[in-house]
C-alpha cells in the first residue's frame, strides 16, 4: 500500500470514530433533555455553551487549530439545539402583536436559541414584490397587501419544515390566517403597552398606518379594535413592558413546553 492509500485509511477510521462519537454525543444530549425537563430547568443555556466550548479549546495541544475546533464546536452545539427544538417544537412558533412589539427581533433570537430559521413575512412579501410595504400600501393599497399576507401566510403555515415566523401586526384581521397559522403552529401573542409602542416606533416613518397620526392616542385607538383579535388567536400570551429581547425568548420557550397542542387544535 502506498503512503497515500495508508493516510486515507487512517483518515477513514478517524472519521468512524468521530461519526460514532458523536452520535453518542447525540444520543446524550436527548437524555439530558428529558432530564431537565423532568426537572423543570431551562433546556437553552448559553453560558454552559461557552463552558463548554471553552474546556475543549484547552483540550488542544496544537494551538494552530485552536479556532477550527472552537468553530466545529459551535455546530455540534448548533445541532445539539437543533436536535432538542425538533424534538421539542415540532412546529411553527407564530408571533404575532402590534406593531413595534418587537416580533421580528425576538424571532430572531429564538431563532438562533433554537437553531431554527426565522422567517419574516412583511420581509418576504417585501423581497417578492421588491418594493417597501409603504409602497406598496400607497401605491396599491392596503387591501392588496393583505391579499399578498394571505397568500403568504398560507404557503408558509404548510411548509414541512418549520420556522419562527413573525408576523405584521395585522395579520389576525384576516380570520383565515389566523386558522391557518394555529394548525401548524403555536401562535404567541407579545403583548405591549400603547406608551411602549409609541416610545419603539415613533421615529420609524415606515409604518403606513400610523404615518399621518404617530400618537400614543392612535395607537391606543389601534389597539382596542385589536386586542381581542390578538387575545382570541394567542396560545400563550407574553407580557414584554421592560422586558429584553433574550428574557422574552426565554420565556417563550419555557411557556412553550405546557402549550404542545400545534396542529392539534
Ligand atoms: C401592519 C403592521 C406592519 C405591516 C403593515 C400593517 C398592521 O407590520 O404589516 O404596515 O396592520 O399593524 P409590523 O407589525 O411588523 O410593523
Amino acid at each position: 500500500m502506498g503512503e497515500l492509500d495508508m493516510l486515507r485509511n487512517e483518515i477513514d477510521q478517524l472519521d468512524r470514530e468521530l461519526a460514532e462519537v458523536l452520535e453518542k454525543r447525540m444520543n446524550v444530549v436527548m437524555r439530558i433533555m428529558e432530564a431537565k425537563k423532568r426537572m423543570g430547568i431551562p433546556i437553552f443555556n448559553r453560558e454552559r455553551e461557552h463552558e463548554v466550548i471553552e474546556k475543549v479549546g484547552s483540550y488542544v495541544v496544537n494551538k494552530q487549530f485552536h479556532e477550527e475546533i472552537e468553530s466545529i464546536l459551535q455546530k455540534v452545539m448548533a445541532c445539539s439545539r437543533k436536535i432538542q427544538s425538533t424534538h421539542l417544537f415540532p412546529y411553527h412558533i407564530v408571533l404575532i402583536g402590534f406593531m413595534g412589539s418587537g416580533k421580528s427581533t425576538v424571532a430572531r433570537e429564538m431563532a438562533a436559541m433554537l437553531a431554527k430559521k426565522s422567517i419574516d413575512l412583511d420581509q418576504l412579501i417585501e423581497e417578492k414584490q421588491a418594493s417597501s410595504i409603504s409602497e406598496i400600501f400607497k401605491h396599491k393599497g392596503e387591501s392588496a397587501f393583505r391579499e399578498m399576507e394571505k397568500e403568504l401566510v398560507k404557503e408558509m403555515a404548510a411548509q414541512k419544515e418549520t420556522f419562527v415566523i413573525s408576523t405584521g401586526g395585522g395579520v389576525i384581521l384576516n380570520e383565515e390566517n389566523v386558522l391557518n397559522l394555529k394548525q401548524a403552529g403555536v401562535i404567541v401573542w407579545l403583548k405591549t403597552g400603547a406608551e411602549e409602542i409609541y416610545h419603539r416606533i415613533s421615529e420609524n416613518k415606515e409604518r403606513p398606518l400610523l404615518k399621518d397620526d404617530m400618537s400614543v392616542e392612535k395607537i391606543n385607538a389601534l389597539l382596542e379594535q385589536r386586542t381581542s383579535l390578538y387575545e382570541r388567536a394567542a396560545d400563550l400570551v407574553i407580557e414584554t413592558d421592560q422586558k429584553s429581547v433574550n428574557e422574552i425568548s426565554l420565556e417563550i420557550v419555557k411557556k412553550l413546553g405546557s402549550v404542545n397542542n400545534a396542529g392539534e387544535n
